[in-house]
């Protein structure tokens, strides 16, 4: 296994379909599905199968319709529930089980009303359990974000000790900082027995907007597979973004983690999703946002006309994204103007520029943004009837 090669574990289907009013149809799903697949994530979570029939159903449907990524299926730590994924699996090529229980005092208190010891019993019968229809079975320590670390190790080692093949550290409620959470996963790597048996996975929540930052510390400090969804969606402020997470890596190539992201897919899926759910995704979003490639200010434009690099980290062009946008505001200043004017086929060696930007400021200051029919009706070639 090439040690630095981060496995991408896309949850969007399952997490993500959680939130209210994103629910799918399984014929949306399919569709869904093999885009990720032509993205080229390698675990694809298609949904829990115990939770209704529709979602036993997706699972079936995409498991035929999905070859390359392994298709993964969510229970609780019970019988039934391993029986049901078992059985929504059988046609995967590569299937995975993911079980769990909450690992924290909090979820064994108040969720189960049991006790640590009952609980550790539980985790260990569910991997057993699981590992009788399958050789790839995950495990989810819930709420490990606010789990006792020693405890925590010891629930780790014991599920690998009953055959977890991937061992997954969620910060459920998104409670971890960055620097916490790395130690949390640091901690595991460096105490816990035939740890190297098993892939430590990171599954973070977006509650304090710490996701992204939380799984890359996990990445840093030995985790090597990363649950994400396409936009961040899922529950409540919801998960780690896909496409932040193969930006981070690949405009960090020095660090040297690598994954199957075709980044030029980004964009596409990213609206295919959006549209989907019915989920805007907001403005100023990283990576797939209207604005992360629009740029405003006079000062901003100037540079990114001079080289694109003075004001841009990423390439749109690696993103599937056309080109970069420089919007026409009162903000902006006379090279963004003779831009604009030049792309549409104006000389500016015979226009007066400054008279022109001058009617252009006043023009500016009455709306918030200056469209090419603006321009045409600003050079006395279009009607100013809008
Ligand atoms: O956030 C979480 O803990 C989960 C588990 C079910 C993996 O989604
Ligand atoms: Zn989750």
């Amino acid at each position: 296994m090439d040690n630095n090669r981060v496995y991408i574990f896309d949850t969007t289907l399952r997490d993500g379909e959680q939130v209210p009013g994103c629910q799918l149809t399984t014929v949306e799903k399919i569709v869904v599905a093999k885009e990720l697949e032509a993205l080229g994530v390698d675990i694809i979570e298609a949904g829990f199968p115990i939770s209704s029939p529709g979602d036993f159903q997706s699972v079936v449907e995409i498991s035929k319709a999905v070859s390359e990524p392994v298709i993964c299926a969510l229970t609780r730590a019970n019988t039934a529930d391993i029986d049901a994924a078992a059985e929504a699996l059988r046609f995967a090529k590569r299937g995975r089980i993911h079980t769990g229980i909450g690992a924290s005092d909090m979820h064994i208190k108040y969720k189960f009303n049991s006790t640590r010891e009952n609980i550790l019993e539980r985790a260990v019968a569910a991997v057993k359990y699981a590992r009788k229809f399958t050789d790839d079975v995950e495990f989810y320590a819930e709420d490990a974000g606010r789990a006792d670390i020693e405890y925590l190790a010891q629930m780790v080692e014991a599920v690998i000790a009953a055959g977890a093949t991937t061992v997954n550290i969620p910060d459920t409620n998104g409670y971890c900082l960055p620097d916490q959470y790395g130690a949390k996963i640091k901690y595991l790597a460096d105490n816990v027995k035939n740890i190297d048996k098993a892939i430590i996975s990171v599954h973070c929540h977006n509650d304090l907007g710490l996701a992204t930052a939380n799984s890359i510390a996990g990445v840093v400090n030995g985790a090597r597979q990363v649950e994400c969804t396409i936009n961040g969606i899922g529950e409540r402020a919801g998960n780690t973004s896909l496409e932040e997470v193969a930006m981070i890596f690949k405009t960090h190539h020095a660090l040297g983690y690598q994954t199957n992201i075709n980044s030029k897919k980004i964009y596409g899926i990213s609206n295919l999703i959006s549209q989907m759910m019915r989920m805007p995704v907001q403005p100023n979003k990283a990576i797939v946002g209207r604005n992360a490639f629009a740029h405003s200010s006079g000062i901003h434009q100037d540079g990114v006309l001079k080289h694109r690099e003075n004001y841009e980290i990423l390439n749109p062009e690696d993103l599937g994204i056309q080109s970069n946008s420089i919007i026409l505001t009162a903000r902006s200043g006379r090279h963004a103007l003779k831009h604009h004017l030049e792309r549409l086929g104006y000389k500016i060696d015979k226009i007066n520029l400054d008279e022109v930007y001058q009617r252009f400021l006043e023009m500016a200051d009455q709306k918030k943004e200056i469209n090419d029919h603006d321009l045409l009706v600003l050079m006395g070639d279009g009607s100013d009837s809008n």
